[in-house]
């Protein structure tokens, strides 16, 4: 049955490894399901204020005041399932993230996940952390994927390839469709 996809980018970095990881999630997607509405959310470019909610969110579900709130509450609650695509800042996950997790409540309740991490140590520490805040917020995280990215070609400095697509012949591109697959 066709699904309604948010695949979340969680970099708040422009031209960065997430947007070619992102791009990876989306065109695997496309390739495996084809029926599937997959929309992108990039939180280097989608607006969240930081404060302008008066109300704590699980105290007040639902009760936002800021259009930006509303809108982010809606993307999340129509969605059957969420790809976060999340890269390793300091052995935890980007703080722009945290923050659009933290703004919502009740939207996460029982929302099919899948993880996917990148960095060039493996992910070790971004994937469980990443994991554990879904989980507290209620979310069912149904697969986790750690990717190293050197192995996509990762450049140091921009975190930039031009090697991304090798991706499509690693062992990533299985786990991927596995994980993928645990959405369906
Ligand atoms: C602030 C910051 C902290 C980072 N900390 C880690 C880290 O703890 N472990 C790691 O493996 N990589 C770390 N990195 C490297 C990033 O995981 C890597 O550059 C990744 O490609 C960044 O993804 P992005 O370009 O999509 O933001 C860090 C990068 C930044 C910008």
């Amino acid at each position: 049955m066709s699904k309604k996809v948010l695949v979340l980018k969680a970099s708040p970095r422009k031209q960065s490894t997430g947007e070619l990881a992102t791009k990876w999630v989306v065109d695997t997607l496309k390739a495996n399901y084809a029926d599937d509405q997959v929309t992108v959310v990039d939180l280097a470019t989608y607006s969240l204020p930081w404060n302008a909610e008066p109300y704590v969110p699980a105290a007040a579900p639902g009760e936002y005041v800021s259009e930006e709130v509303k809108a982010w509450s809606k993307e999340v609650s129509s969605a059957d399932a969420v790809v976060v695509v999340v890269p390793e800042y300091n052995s935890s996950y980007p703080g722009v993230f945290k923050h659009a997790v933290d703004l919502l409540s009740t939207e996460w309740a029982g929302k099919k996940v899948v993880v996917v991490g990148y960095s060039p140590s493996g992910a070790f520490y971004v994937v469980p952390e990443t994991t554990n805040l879904l989980t507290k917020v209620g979310a069912q995280v149904t697969a986790k994927l750690a990717v190293q990215s050197y192995v996509l070609g990762y450049e140091p400095k921009t975190g930039l390839s031009k090697d991304f697509a090798n991706v499509a012949n690693t062992d990533a591109q299985g786990n991927l469709v596995f994980a993928l697959s645990t959405l369906h």
